[in-house]
């Protein structure tokens, strides 16, 4: 049975049973602080559990792309060595909210998986939850009483909190939960030991495919829990481990899913995978083919969604997936070139018919990637250098931990790689000052993104909050719900949650309004505004006395409208770039501030100065036209999108969108816009640069800030001029001063080149001869590449030099160190060696070959005992 019919036939079977079928979220969440990625199929339903909104459906199935990467469910370090787990995969889910409940959830999972695909009963096995008295939680005697009319009690067994409380995250919606496992051992492995014995045990070929979550509780804020106001059924099941069984195999790596990646990184590599590896050395390398295989579709599918490579966040998280399949591909694989990139058409190719959006955005997926392989694998070289520059200057024992950590901290150099290295030489580092350091760096930075937040306190129970933002910026409104956060970057703010606001949230690129509360005498400043789980949160610092009362609340209008003309201004630049450059051109991520406007999109040659000319004049020409806004609040999806809306990928759409249009260009938006192109007044590109591969910013400014702008070029030109003492023509001048700098410069360097003349027949007098080697350590009054040119020069005198050349030019000092070749063989001097050693004096380090090296400093008055100490190195 192929991968993609046991897909379909998950998602038939439950549509049979009244689901409705609904799409993967993408695989990168938007509005919910609390979580990353979407970690399980439940993620994106987070607000129906929590009763912030209400589903299209009370049942509902699909298959979502999750990733185990961060926060309280993350798998990546696992992943590889056995194989089972993954970064990415596919959960196959369904859901009940406030609908069916645990007997006919268990009931479905068993018919789809005993009768549908036909598993044999006697390999499976199910567990329920024991109860927790910390919890006050009971033994699950209702699931236990469903099951044993379905299958033998010796195969359902207890499971304990650890494995039968599903949560989500340290907060929110969790229940017990009920798993099914898979026995896939042959007959004479189960004679040996029971499956029951080795469930949740760790075991490849013992292992869970399905959980079904119950949820009833609520986790709070203390750890206490309590109940929800409905009961809901959470299923999932690891498509991968279902192919895995169904497909008769004994690892998720053996599956249609991973073969064709794993044929393909073969070819690239040509190293061989294998079903079991006949060795340790092949085991390795099976470990680092499915390390590969697994990483690139995590990559791949976040990058698809939007989610590109960067140094924080989300985009940090990615980068490290990635960075570890290279590395992994660098050591085992002996690949030290970019590969990875060739396993996303192959990905395409067999995934695309179900998720379009790996294949729409194939090229540019693999741009980034292979970008991406190119410079950590200039990192890993640079890292490789360090360490043979810490190796010479060991003892030729043992470098320190910290100095492998601080490897690992700033070229990204892994710890097993580095020790691997240091292994060939006969070398180690100190592990637990490796893992020391490494300590303190976590708990900085998590002490650093930590956040306290409370449970909410109720006010005023039921109401949905409505946002009438679109058309007022004051509105009469009351206090829904609050609650506290406490974080070490903002400290304590309030969020208030009211029952009808016109305060935009952040989303769509465009930023929180802000505004105040207010109420008689009272005025409350909100300093931001952003959505989670469907509510629209108010930023305060601090509460207002009577939270009964009703407020005012009001925009900063001045603000606002200034966001308005870059919302605008966005679209307008996107519908520009689409025209002049082409329909390759997609957003990629965007900024719609009051002061700017930030436009990432796919492109893949810099944008020419005289297209982004063209580009302002098509955008400055719609500002002209006056074009009103023309908004259509509500209309079906399918419709918008007929009519030439454009959906990006990574966003999250539903049944009914808003649609904006100015003239021809119309988009899906839910921000606010001006009322007319006029209000922009002009617009103006202040830069345009990379992001990544395949991948253009622009930055640009409108209305005020162009006036703004206008008037400090105009600024900067009067004192340009004014410095070159008013000339007729201002360019002329300064052309004319270049010209004149260019002969001073050459005259110079003329000069130079006479004194270091002078200075060689001067020093070569001053040469010593100590033991056969023709000695000199000096500091001469030249700049460092005149002091480079001396050493050469010196360096025709003989083969039996050794130099050493101080100069302090601007205050800098440098060392510069010549020895000839057959002294430093002979006499085995190393010029790199000797200016680190010497360097010390100065401050600063420095490095180079055995012949030639240099070192800077920080401290010119050290430079004495530099020379003094060169002495110290005569054989
Ligand atoms: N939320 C549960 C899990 O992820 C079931 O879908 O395992």
């Amino acid at each position: 049975m192929k991968s993609q019919d046991i897909r379909r036939q998950f998602l038939d079977f439950f549509e049979s049973k009244g689901h409705l079928i609904v799409p993967s979220a993408p695989i990168v969440l938007k509005d919910d602080p609390t979580l990353m990625f979407n970690n399980s199929g439940m993620a994106q339903f987070k607000e129906f559990f929590l009763g912030n909104g209400r589903p299209k459906s009370k049942r509902i199935a699909d298959t979502q792309k999750c990733l185990r990467v961060s926060g309280k469910h993350n798998d990546l370090e696992d992943v590889g060595f056995d194989t089972y787990h993954h970064t990415m995969f596919e959960m196959l889910g369904n859901w009940s909210f406030g609908d069916y409940f645990k007997k006919d959830a268990i009931h479905w999972a068993w018919e789809l998986l005993t009768e549908v695909y036909g598993v044999p009963k006697d390999i499976l096995y199910v567990t329920v939850f024991e109860g927790s008295k910390e919890e006050n939680v009971p033994f699950d005697q209702e699931a236990y009483d469903i099951w044993s009319a379905l299958v033998p009690e010796d195969r359902i067994l207890m499971g304990n909190k650890k494995d039968n409380f599903w949560e989500m995250g340290d907060q929110g919606p969790c229940g017990p939960c009920s798993e099914i496992h898979v026995d896939l051992r042959s007959p004479e492995e189960k004679a040996l030991i029971p499956g029951r014995d080795l469930v949740n045990g760790d075991h490849q070929q013992v292992v869970e495919i399905w959980n079904n979550v119950f949820m009833e509780f609520n986790r709070k804020a203390d750890g206490s829990l309590e109940k929800l106001p409905a009961q809901h059924v959470d299923t999932g099941m690891g498509f991968e481990r279902l192919c895995m069984v169904l497909q008769g195999v004994q690892s998720n790596y053996d599956t249609d899913v991973f073969t064709p990646l794993i044929q393909k990184i073969e070819g690239l590599t040509g190293t061989r995978y294998h079903s079991k590896a006949p060795s340790a050395e092949a085991e390795k390398v099976n470990i680092a083919i499915r390390v590969v295989a697994d990483h690139v579709r995590a990559v791949a599918f976040a990058i698809a969604d939007g989610q590109l490579p960067s140094n924080t966040g989300a985009g940090y998280v990615i980068r490290r997936i990635l960075r570890r399949a290279i590395r992994y591909g660098f050591t085992f694989l002996n690949k030290k070139e970019p590969f990875i990139f060739e396993l996303v058409a192959v990905l395409a190719q067999q995934m695309g018919d179900f998720f379009p959006e790996i294949k729409a955005q194939e090229q540019l997926v693999a741009n980034v990637i292979r970008e991406e392989e190119t410079s950590f694998l200039k990192t890993l070289d640079q890292g490789l250098q360090l360490l043979e520059n810490l190796v010479k200057d060991s003892d030729g024992k043992e470098i320190s931990g910290d100095k492998a950590f601080e490897l690992y901290d700033t070229f990204g150099f892994p710890k097993d790689l580095t020790a691997l290295i240091l292994k060939e030489k006969g070398m180690s580092f100190s592990e637990s000052e490796f893992d020391k350091a490494m300590q303190v760096q976590k708990t900085r930075s998590r002490a650093a993104s930590e956040v306290a937040t409370d449970d909410w306190t109720v006010l005023i129970e039921g109401n949905v909050e409505t946002f009438v933002g679109y058309d007022q910026l004051e509105n009469e409104v009351r206090i829904t719900r609050y609650r506290k956060i406490d974080s070490k970057k903002d400290g304590v703010l309030y969020q208030l949650v009211l029952d009808a606001t016109p305060f935009y949230p952040e989303g769509g690129g465009q930023v929180g309004d802000r505004g105040t509360l207010s109420s008689g005498d009272e005025a409350i400043e909100i300093i931001d505004t952003r959505k989670e789980n469907n509510l629209i949160l108010h930023f305060v610092r601090k509460m207002p006395n009577n939270l009964k009362a009703t407020f005012i609340a009001n925009v900063d209008g001045a603000l606002r409208a200034r966001t308005e003309c870059n919302h605008t201004a966005t679209h307008l630049l996107h519908q520009a770039l689409r025209t002049l450059l082409g329909t390759h051109v997609e957003q990629k991520g965007s900024l719609v501030a009051p002061d700017y406007l930030r436009f990432d999109f796919s492109h893949f040659a810099k944008v020419t100065d005289a297209q982004l000319a063209e580009v302002e004049a098509f955008v400055n020409a719609r500002i002209s036209d006056h074009l009103a806004l023309e908004e259509r609040r509500s209309i079906p999806f399918a419709q918008a999108v007929s009519e030439g809306a454009m959906a990006l990928f990574g966003e999250k759409y539903g049944d009914n969108v808003r649609a904006i249009r100015f003239g021809t260009s119309m988009e899906l938006c839910g921000g606010t816009h001006v009322r007319n192109t006029a209000d922009i007044w002009y617009f103006k590109i202040v830069s345009e640069s990379a992001v990544a591969a395949g991948i253009r910013r622009i930055e640009a400014i409108t209305n005020d800030a162009v006036r703004t702008y206008f008037a400090d070029q105009e600024r900067a030109l009067e004192n340009i001029r004014e410095a070159l003492k008013n000339p007729q023509d201002s360019l002329k001048a300064v052309v004319s001063l270049q010209d004149e700098n260019t002969k001073l410069k050459k005259q110079v360097e003329q000069l130079l080149k006479e004194k270091a003349r002078n200075l060689k027949g001067e020093l070569a007098t001053e040469l010593k001869t100590v033991n056969g080697v023709r000695f000199l350590a000096k500091q001469v009054d030249l700049d460092p590449a005149g002091a480079k040119d001396l050493a050469y020069e010196l360096g025709q005198l003989g083969n039996d030099l050794f130099l050493v050349l101080a100069t302090a030019a601007d205050d800098k000092p440098m060392l510069t160190v010549y020895i000839s070749k057959d002294v430093a063989t002979e006499k085995n001097l190393n010029a790199g060696t000797i200016v680190r050693e010497l360097a010390k004096h100065i401050q600063g380090g420095g490095g180079g070959q055995p012949f030639f090296a240099t070192a800077g400093g920080k401290d010119v008055l050290g430079i004495p005992q530099a020379l003094e100490a060169a002495a110290g190195f005569l054989p």
